[in-house]
């Protein structure tokens, strides 16, 4: 079968590193990039790094609201489509590449398969959580990477195309976990720093950081602590960085606050491995950070991997000066609890369900 992958951000191009390969070897691949992240190094660094098939169409679409986005990926993803005729077409995670594609495949009635499905933080001011619900809506086969994920979808009446496969990110980690480790004294030395005498900070959710109050009071409480910051920059938060609002907070953080480019894969977990740890409101990077043994710091009132509150590895920090100042002064390892996220085996398990229900079962639309 021919199975059509969009995908446009870089936490999508990791997670096709892991999937891409396997359906290859039982299908054929056309890869839509949409353009959404274009940037040296948050695009074409993963393609080559993790070895990811090259993109048959690049859209060239980012920037502008996420409705004027999500508008232009669907009209140059409609015109693809008809073109290819995909027989399945597979999306990863929660951003508007992924609400794009599942929306164009949909109304053009070709089946959609989510990859990362079922995960919900019940916050829908953030435009992520919209994107979720609406693709597993629309999706035929739903791939949940972890037990809490199935309980979501099962009690929005899912349970039938629901298939517990663990998380894909967890199948890199395990893939790369040897070459991060050989890594991370060189990267370590690379930038002048000590094992654990640095942290890792990554900050680029719309909420955090378009809200200059909210950016403010992070970066001033980040200061305040006393703790230094090893801080790659995610282009929006760099836009934002430049304004001149923002030129007391930094000159006071002074050498405290390591800006630099944001950095490809390995290097990037070979930094976080080596820190103390990661205040962060990514969402990928709550979950390495636990993988890792790293404790972390999330700064959002939610946050779609409960798991790793549960296990108290990460804690939820509310974006105010002073509670961002104690919660790093205090911050604590949680333990460990096997198989969160699978087996390390989530893109094979994946790739086997869609033969099983396109190529043998005939029953899926
Ligand atoms: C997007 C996703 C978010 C995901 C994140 C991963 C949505 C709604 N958001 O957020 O869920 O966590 O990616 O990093 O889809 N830009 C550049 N160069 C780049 C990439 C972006 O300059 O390589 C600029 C864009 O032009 C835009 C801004 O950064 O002005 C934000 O980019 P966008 O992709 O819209 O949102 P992200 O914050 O990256
Ligand atoms: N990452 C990276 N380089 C960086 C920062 C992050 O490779 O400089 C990786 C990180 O290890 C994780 C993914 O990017 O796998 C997370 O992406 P991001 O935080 O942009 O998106 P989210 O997970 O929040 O959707």
């Amino acid at each position: 079968m021919k199975i059509m992958t969009v995908l446009g951000a870089r936490p999508q191009f990791i997670k096709a590193s892991a999937v891409s390969g396997l359906i290859r070897k039982q299908h054929s691949e056309c890869l839509v990039h949409t353009g959404q992240h274009f940037d040296f190094n948050m695009s074409e660094l993963f393609f080559r790094e993790l070895n990811i098939p090259r993109p048959d169409y690049d859209l060239g679409i980012s920037g502008g609201t996420h409705a004027e986005q999500v508008g232009f990926m669907v009209r140059k993803l409609d015109k693809v489509m008809q073109e290819e005729k995909p027989d399945a077409v597979l999306v990863y995670g929660d951003t508007n590449s992924t609400l794009a594609g599942a929306l164009v495949a949909s109304q053009n009635k070709i089946p959609v398969i989510h990859v990362e499905a079922g995960l919900r933080s019940f916050d829908r001011s953030m435009p992520e959580e919209v994107n979720r619900i609406l693709v597993d809506c629309v999706s035929t086969l739903l791939f949940a990477p972890t037990a809490q994920a199935v309980k979501n979808l099962e009690q929005e009446g899912f349970s039938k195309k629901t298939h517990l496969v663990g998380d894909v990110m967890y199948d890199i980690f395990c893939r790369f976990e040897p070459v991060v480790r050989e890594r991370k004294p060189v990267i370590i030395h690379q930038w002048g720093l000590k094992e654990k005498g640095y942290s890792v900070l990554t900050i680029h959710r719309q909420g955090n950081v378009d809200k200059r109050k909210n950016l403010r009071n992070i970066l001033e409480g980040l200061s305040q602590s006393g703790e230094m910051f090893v801080f790659p920059v995610h282009p929006r938060t760099k836009n934002i960085l430049s304004e001149i609002i923002f030129d007391n907070v930094l000159k006071e953080f002074g050498p405290r606050l390591r800006r630099i480019d944001p950095l490809g894969y390995i290097d990037f977990m070979a930094l976080v491995s080596g820190g103390k740890m990661v205040v962060t409101d990514s969402g990928g990077l709550q979950k390495e950070a636990y993988m890792l043994g790293v404790p972390c710091l999330t700064l959002r009132d939610s946050t779609e991997w409960v798991e790793t509150i549960k296990t108290k590895w990460n804690r939820l920090v509310p974006v105010e000066t002073d509670q961002i100042r104690m919660s790093v002064k205090n911050v604590k390892k949680g333990k460990r609890f096997s198989r969160l996220y699978g087996d390390a085996n989530a893109a094979e398990k994946i790739v086997n369900v869609i033969t099983e229900t396109f190529c043998h079962e005939n029953t899926y639309y």
